[in-house]
């Protein structure tokens, strides 16, 4: 998701958008339907009251007429009292038609985002992501409140006043239409500008977004390298960006009401002029027959219906705004909903309760990005029960072996085979089951200890984790924290430290029971007393299971049957390490290279 998302343009009532948006708005559509209705019988309501006024001027107070003047006045008043109930109807119901469908909307992307692969996440900044499900929402939202929707009305209201002046009196509409061109042209110069200066407005805030997700994340490196002074200078410049745009599109739409409730004025004065010439000329003389006459009541109704026709026009003007905000906001998140570069499913996926545990890579290659290689024709098998430990230098592709097993990523050329079968034509579910992976990085969630280690088995009862867990010395682990197995653990786990971190991590797999273990050097930021209750609890779990463990302290791995060492993305050699050892080659140089060093734990920027 590159810029070019940010900046997608295009119709401000674009009929595709229309069309994917509708999908989400179907099955509230009675509530729709039931604003619409409310709409057109208030816009009724409105239409009438100038028309009763006209009425009541010109067939009773101008010929004296008190027969029915009453009528006339209390149905003026109750007219007035329906069209509010009805406004307040028609919003309440757009409102709950609205927010339903904008929920529907939030869970769709929701599931979307649950189903990219960690390819578009280490592409897409974090922040970009966020801004989709909240302010392109948010934009949506303001349609929905605004009462867009009524632009449909808004319009009806417009064409019908316009038919009824005309049947009032066609001339004296026409010179008051004279005004329309001048409208029309201004309006249209001053939405243009409006346009862009909103599309800028919008890529202003989603970069403030994304710039202020990692300032917030990364306070803590912020603080510690004394980087304030010049992350608070970025912010203020993207800031600058933001207050520009926004003050641009205000100016550029209060120009433009400003300009619109002038006109109207304007039009007014010319009604009062041109009409009121007719009418002081019909009332002085009677009128000759086929004459048009222009009362005093028609003079009224026309100022009147002309006030009331600007106030949608001047409104139509702002929602036009908000639309074209709604449209670029759904464009945006239609083609957050268009990323399709999902790992392919299956067309019948194998899913087994159970395998035995057989791996092989078969010229596995990989690369993140076209065309520089990670890892080049990679060859080996692991057979049932096998533990295998990879080793070499940092960046020679460990941790992508791992992450292609786990399916994070998909091969670029060759395979992966679990049992004999390729790993793609597994249920990603049932393969995620299958092989479990204690990965680098630790996330932990906000929640309970126990919460966490739940993760991958929830179905488990908090009994029988928590038996499983002792059954894994795991509980000697648990015990060092005050509330035990219900130690509090907050967003990502930071008031617990990094080896606690991972101890957690480590559970989490381990009672999810899978038969095949991968863990990416689960034990390098553990004390010697934690990494011996670790190393208990790792072999009591190997027994039986295939398992590939990244190790970095190489005296960790002296008793795996087989160790593989990678260098550029290629096995450069493979077996015991005594067998190693006395083949004198990378692997026996790293163990020196080790030795010599203190026991100080290294970890990966060490190795
Ligand atoms: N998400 C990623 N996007 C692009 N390149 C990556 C990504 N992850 C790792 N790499 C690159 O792939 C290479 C191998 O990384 P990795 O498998 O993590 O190495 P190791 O675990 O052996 O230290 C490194 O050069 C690293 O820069
Ligand atoms: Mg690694």
């Amino acid at each position: 998701m590159s810029d070019k998302f940010e900046q997608l343009q295009g119709r401000t009532v674009d009929p595709h958008v229309l069309r994917r948006l509708w999908p989400f708005l179907r099955p509230h559509q009675r509530w729709v339907w039931i604003g619409f209705g409310c709409l057109l019988f208030g816009l009724a309501c409105r239409l009438a009251g100038p028309y009763l006024v006209k009425i009541a001027i010109d067939d009773h107070l101008n010929v004296g007429e008190a027969d029915g003047y009453g009528w006339i006045v209390s149905l003026f008043l109750v007219l007035a009292v329906v069209e509010s109930l009805l406004r307040r109807f028609q919003q309440v119901a757009v409102d709950t038609g609205g927010q339903s469908a904008l929920l529907d909307l939030r869970l769709a992307i929701f599931r979307h985002l649950q189903r990219l692969p960690t390819r578009f996440f280490d592409r897409t900044p974090t922040g970009k992501l966020i801004g989709r499900v909240t302010t392109d929402v948010e934009a949506l939202n303001e349609m929905f409140s605004t009462g867009v929707v009524t632009i449909l009305g808004d319009l009806i209201f417009l064409f019908a006043t316009l038919a009824i002046l005309f049947g009032l009196d066609w001339q004296l509409t026409l010179v008051t239409l004279a005004v329309v061109p001048a409208l029309l042209g201004v309006t249209l110069f001053i939405r243009i500008r409006v346009r862009a200066a909103y599309v800028t407005m919008r890529s202003k805030l989603s970069e403030m977004n994304a710039y202020l997700h990692e300032q917030v994340s990364g306070m803590p490196v912020v603080q510690m390298f004394n980087r304030q002074e010049s992350t608070r200078a970025g912010y203020g410049e993207i800031n600058q960006g933001v207050r520009g745009s926004q003050l641009r599109t205000v100016r550029w739409e209060t120009l433009l009401s400003t300009f619109v409730e002038l006109l109207s004025s304007f039009t007014v004065a010319l009604i009062l002029w041109y009409g009121g010439g007719e009418v002081a000329s019909s009332m002085g003389a009677n009128p000759s027959p086929g004459e048009r006459a222009l009362t005093l009541g028609v003079l009224f109704a026309f100022v009147d219906y002309m006030q009331k026709f600007f106030q949608p026009l001047n409104e139509l003007s702002l929602k036009y705004t908000v639309l074209q905000n709604a449209m670029t906001a759904s464009r945006r998140i239609f083609s957050l909903l268009d990323e399709d570069d999902c790992l392919p499913v299956p067309n019948s996926p194998y899913c087994p309760k159970q395998v035995r545990g057989e791996l092989a890579f078969e010229k596995v290659s990989f690369s993140y990005n076209e065309g520089s290689p990670v890892l080049e024709e990679i060859d080996f098998r692991v057979t049932p029960g096998e533990r295998v430990a990879l080793v070499g230098v940092t960046g020679a592709g460990k941790s992508t072996v791992l992450k292609l097993l786990t399916r994070l990523y998909d091969v670029s050329s060759g395979c992966i085979t679990i049992d004999g079968v390729d790993i793609r034509d597994f249920d990603l579910q049932a393969l995620r089951q299958r092989v479990g992976m204690v990965p680098q990085d630790v996330f932990l969630f906000e929640g309970t200890i126990l919460d966490n280690i739940r993760l991958g088995k929830p179905e488990v009862s908090e009994a029988a984790a928590i038996a499983a867990d002792t059954r894994l010395h795991l509980d000697k682990l648990v015990d060092r924290f005050p509330g035990g197995w219900y130690e509090p653990v907050r967003e990502r786990g930071r008031n617990l430290s990094a080896g606690e971190k991972q101890l957690i991590s480590f559970a989490r797999v381990l009672a999810a029971a899978p038969e095949v273990l991968v863990l990416d050097e689960a034990t390098s930021n553990v004390d010697s007393h934690t990494e011996h209750l670790l190393q208990e609890a790792v072999h009591e779990v190997m027994q039986g299971r295939t398992s590939i463990a990244i190790a970095h302290r190489l005296s960790t791995v002296r008793d795996v049957d087989r160790i593989l060492v990678f260098e550029k993305g290629r096995v450069a050699e493979q077996g015991t390490h005594d067998a190693l050892m006395a083949a004198e080659g990378v692997y026996a140089r790293l163990v020196r290279l080790q030795e010599g060093l203190v026991d100080t734990g290294a970890g990966d920027e060490r190795a």
